[in-house]
């Protein structure tokens, strides 16, 4: 959990040029064990950005010192602010996808941001803010 934090952060921080501070943490899929003493591979990238937001996709990939191919462990999805000096948002660059890929990774982190929307607005009762 660590690693994937401080690749996202890295990745989110490089991106918005400025002090960054995690506001949500989600999706995490852990698809497969990781086992001790594997070779890891974190991969982070931006994949959407509101207006203070910066919306980081971080896989997980790992492979055994016997192996060449590296297999998908876990995904997850980890949302940044960037915020001045007084820790208040600040407008991030648009982050603009040139390729397919990029394309659909943007449709859907504004996907994942809708749903987040409907869980939060479901567990309003719950919870005070
Ligand atoms: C980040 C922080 C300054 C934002 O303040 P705020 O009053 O919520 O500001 P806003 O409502 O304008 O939200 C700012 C952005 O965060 C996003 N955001 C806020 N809560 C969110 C959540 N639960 N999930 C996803 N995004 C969220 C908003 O959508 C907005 O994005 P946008 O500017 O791209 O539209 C404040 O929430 C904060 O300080 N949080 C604590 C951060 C922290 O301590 N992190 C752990 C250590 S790094």
């Amino acid at each position: 959990m660590k690693w994937l934090d401080q690749a996202a952060y890295t990745c989110a921080r490089t991106y918005a040029e400025t002090y960054c501070v995690t506001v949500y943490v989600g999706g995490i899929r852990f698809y497969k064990p990781i086992n001790i003493g594997e070779v890891i591979r974190v991969d982070s990238q931006v994949i959407y950005t509101g207006n203070s937001s910066i919306h980081i996709m971080v896989e997980v990939y790992s492979r055994d010192f016997s192996e060449k191919q590296f297999q998908k462990k876990t995904h997850c999805i980890i949302i940044f602010v960037s915020v001045d000096e007084k820790g208040q948002p600040q407008k991030v660059k648009p982050w603009i996808p040139l390729t397919d890929q990029e394309k659909k990774l943007e449709e859907y982190a504004i996907k994942l941001k809708a749903l987040r929307e409907n869980i939060h607005n479901e567990m309003r009762p719950f919870f005070n803010e």
